[in-house]
């Protein structure tokens, strides 16, 4: 099966549809959790670029940011015998279903493509397994950026902050201006993205040994337990409705100017984007507090389950078509996050795209970019979990600082 050249050329994409309708029509059934309004806007591109090439989508959403939930019902539908054809998935997951012999290769039409040469490496560590390309990389995301109204910030001095100290300074004169500071939502993967941010904001060498390396004297250190303090101090910030709140609705009061900001990995630049504001008019874009210079990154990568030769070739076919590089561009400004191939230029993207494409860079050439924990680039699900559990329960009042840091050693021993 010669795909690749199929996939490259207009003559012979035609051929390729035509045996593609010869073979009943290829379709892919595709597993994900784009749901909100900026994530189905992406998701619309893929599913009309895929239409357009002759692949019929059938559509498998499970709602519930990050993915846990669509995750149970992957295992679920995994177990019944019956796996779809792609799946959406995130680092870690992919590499363990990869280990459980559930994948399917694309090698053949990564080898063809030299996917090599254009994915960056700390990407491939999680879309190849034993020498074989498992899963193709449509973006990449980063969780430790912050989201501001820009009239709001105005309102609160018109500094954008650069520090901790400088992001208090905010938060206090936009609680005194009547609106909400931080916009939240309490779901245990919207806590671990704050971690996240303030993990790292407290050192990269921090982060990476408390968090990558999970050293239990990292996990329980003096600057584990400030960690922990930083996380009340930020709570304070938001309103009194944040429990179970989903993330784009906290999106949403930043917007509509309910609220000042949002921690958020930038696929809530995706709901800005849907809103029709304009970066730099409406809302900003900055590093957590702190963190400028560095990149907690996460990619979406889909992953091809080990099914029948005929849906195969869609599935090649798609996962072609997730690697053509103005694809990536067309995707990428709808989504938020940036290409995952590192020859495509910026000329296209808002300054919050050119800025995630130029932060990126920078990070991988000074060893400054690492895996987000809280959307699976930086421990094992195991890991997550058990770090999500600390932190959310820290966070609704259960553990002071100093319990949480106990806590966190011990359930992260308990998970490894
Ligand atoms: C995914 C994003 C998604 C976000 C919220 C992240 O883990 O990488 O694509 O938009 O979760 O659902």
């Amino acid at each position: 099966m010669k795909l690749k050249f199929a996939l490259r050329t207009t003559a012979s994409a035609a051929v390729l549809c035509g045996a593609a309708s010869m073979a009943m029509a290829a379709e892919v059934e595709v597993l994900h959790w784009w749901t909100s309004g900026g994530e189905a806007a992406a998701l619309n591109v893929l599913k009309e670029d895929l239409e357009g090439k002759g692949v019929t989508w059938q559509d498998m959403p499970v709602a519930g940011g990050s993915g846990v939930e669509a995750m149970t019902v992957l295992r679920a539908r995994v177990t019944s015998g019956n796996p779809p054809t792609a799946v959406q998935m995130l680092g870690f997951d992919i590499k363990d279903w990869a280990a459980e012999g559930f994948l399917g290769d694309l090698s053949e039409v990564a080898d063809a493509e030299g996917w090599d040469a254009v994915v960056p490496p700390a990407l491939q560590e999680f879309s190849r397994y034993d020498g074989k390309w498992i899963a193709a990389p449509v973006n990449v995301h980063s969780t430790n950026w912050m989201w501001i109204n820009k009239a709001a910030l105005d309102a609160a001095g018109g500094e954008a902050p650069e520090t901790w100290e400088d992001l208090i300074v905010v938060l206090d004169a936009m609680k005194a201006n009547g609106i909400v500071p931080l916009a939240h939502g309490g779901q245990a993967w919207q806590d671990g993205t704050i971690f996240d941010s303030v993990v790292l904001g407290l050192g990269a060498d921090f982060y990476r040994t408390a968090i990558i390396e999970q050293d239990p004297e990292a996990l329980g250190s003096e600057m584990m337990v400030e960690a922990f303090k930083r996380m009340e101090v930020l709570r304070g910030y938001f309103d009194e409705n944040f429990s179970g709140r989903d993330w784009n609705l906290a999106s949403a009061m930043v917007i509509n100017g309910e609220a000042g900001m949002q921690a958020m990995g930038d696929w809530a630049k995706g709901e800005f984007v849907k809103a029709e504001q304009v970066p730099g008019e409406d809302f900003l874009c900055i590093r957590f507090p702190g963190t400028q210079g560095h990149v907690l990154f996460n990619s979406d990568q889909f992953a091809m389950f080990d099914v029948s030769d005929e849906k195969r070739e869609a599935q090649m076919m798609m996962a072609s078509a997730v690697m053509d590089p103005s694809f990536q561009v067309a995707f990428n400004l709808v989504k938020g996050s940036v290409p995952a191939r590192t020859d495509i230029p910026d000329t296209e993207f808002d300054m919050c795209g050119k800025k995630g494409m130029a932060d990126l860079a920078e990070a991988a050439a000074n060893g400054t970019l690492q895996g987000s924990m809280a959307h699976g680039h930086g421990a094992s699900s195991n890991i997550k979990s058990a770090i999500f559990d600390v932190v959310t329960a820290h966070l609704n009042g259960e553990y002071s600082a100093e319990e949480a840091a106990e806590e966190l050693v011990a359930a992260v021993e308990a998970a490894k």
